[in-house]
């Protein structure tokens, strides 16, 4: 369990926030670059609590800024995206992707000031796909995050966003929550029906596996194992990465290069990415018969979109109807009875309400991830407010480099950290960029 007080700390994330400053430190995805449009309407954009307006200008650049306008705060959701600049349609003020004041029409030229008027506007740059923002302290900002997958060129990368109705950490505990797997996504799974040639089959015939955990300098990570033929062992190891991301161990190792992130919008809004390598090797999908797992199906529909704040990537199944449980699949087919990996995932961290009360917790060995990243976090935010003290994978994104997650066969006697520096060292890395020593 988890005092009220440090439950705060982890889940707040506005501006002088412990979380929200530590956040602040790094690069924040943003949106999807194919969201914006030159010279089309501005969009609302809600990120760690500040409600903001991206638009792309004639020239092709984002600009995200506070959307109200410096005049006198109307807000620049309604502005005129014309001729590189952004217009407040109250009094014409107009500004550049860079929040500078080019034009005060309302004023005669011999009283103009708009040299002295700035709106508040964050840095932006465009990699992958992805739309990140500075939001920090620093005049000039620290380097974008070395992680192989949010780096992958266009065709060959899956790219897929999802809004969640709750907290940040508690979308993200779900990431690193590996116990589950065996419950919610494959519980109605029996070893016999799956392929005996596979590795993955050891995680059905064991669902109550041992773990290793440990804190990296990226952050933390684990290895949950379990025996699989006499003398081996079938290890899942995965990744949090700070702030934000994981690395799942769901698929083979060897080209698992895959990343989720957990993008707070407000406390308890997060936008979710799951960005991974189109040639990775399939997770465990379809019985020894071919067929496919019942209840595994992705189906992923969104809302029609709107303006609104949370107006972006809402599924289809949420929390008013229940995710589309069919009991009787329940009953006779699939362990949930609601139809898809996202989706059972999407109504297990959200039916715990927008921010849970860890205080009523009640943690098995099986979530000892999940501690140690909470303490990982606090520690971390705590430095940096107490000492000015900031992680290392702010300054030197490559330390992610040495993170990988997946599931791999390994000799029972070999030390798992050693296991994992061997099958690094294997491991296929698509840009070249995995670091292969062993984890410090
Ligand atoms: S409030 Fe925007 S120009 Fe006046
Ligand atoms: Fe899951």
């Amino acid at each position: 369990m988890l005092p009220v007080s440090e439950n705060e700390k982890l889940t707040r994330v506005g501006p002088g926030t412990p979380m929200g400053d530590l956040m602040r430190q790094y690069w924040i995805p943003a949106c999807l670059s194919s969201e914006l449009e030159a010279d089309a309407a501005p969009m609302r954009l809600l990120l760690l609590g500040e409600q903001l307006i991206a638009f792309r200008d004639s020239s092709g650049r984002i600009g995200i800024m506070e959307h109200r306008c410096p005049h006198r705060c109307a807000s620049l959701f309604f502005g005129r995206n014309e001729e590189n600049g952004l217009r407040c349609v109250y009094h014409g003020w107009k500004f550049d992707v860079e929040g500078n004041c080019v034009d005060m029409p309302n004023v005669r030229p011999a009283r103009d000031f708009k040299d002295q008027v700035k709106a508040r506007a964050y840095k932006v740059v465009e990699r992958a796909g992805v739309v990140w923002t500075y939001m920090g302290p620093r005049a000039a900002a620290p380097p974008l995050p070395a992680i192989e997958a949010l780096m992958l060129p266009e065709h060959e990368r899956g790219l897929r966003v999802h809004q969640r109705e709750c907290n940040w950490l508690q979308s993200l505990e779900g990431d690193i929550d590996t116990s589950h797997f065996g419950f919610l996504h494959i519980g109605s799974l029996d070893a016999a029906d799956v392929d005996p040639h596979t590795m993955h089959r050891w995680g059905v015939v064991d669902r109550a596996p041992d773990y290793k955990v440990r804190e990296t300098e990226w952050g933390t990570m684990y290895a949950a194992y379990r025996e699989a033929e006499p003398g081996t062992c079938y290890y899942r190891f995965a990744h949090f990465l700070l702030p934000f991301f994981t690395f799942t161990p769901n698929g083979t190792f060897q080209d698992q290069v895959q990343c989720t992130i957990n993008v707070p919008m407000d406390d308890t809004h997060t936008m979710t990415y799951n960005v991974g390598w189109s040639r990775r090797t399939p997770a465990l999908q379809t019985l020894k018969t071919g067929e496919p797992i019942p209840g595994l199906n992705a189906d992923m529909k969104y809302l029609p979109r709107t303006n609104d704040w949370y107006g972006r990537w809402r599924l289809e199944a949420r929390r008013d109807n229940d995710y589309f449980i069919d009991r009787e699949a329940q009953r006779y087919t699939s362990y949930t009875g609601i139809q898809g990996i996202g989706r059972q995932d999407q109504a297990a961290v959200e039916c715990m309400g927008e921010i849970v009360d860890r205080s009523l917790e009640h943690l098995a060995p099986s979530d000892r991830m999940i501690t140690l990243t909470r303490r990982c976090l606090l520690k971390a935010a705590r430095e940096l407010q107490d000492e000015k003290k900031v992680p290392p994978t702010v300054d030197n994104p490559d330390i992610y480099r040495r993170a990988r997650g997946g599931a791999f066969i390994a000799p029972a006697h070999v030390d798992w950290l050693d296991a994992y520096a061997r099958n690094m060292r294997e491991a296929v890395s698509p840009l070249g960029m995995l670091i292969t020593e062993a984890a410090q």
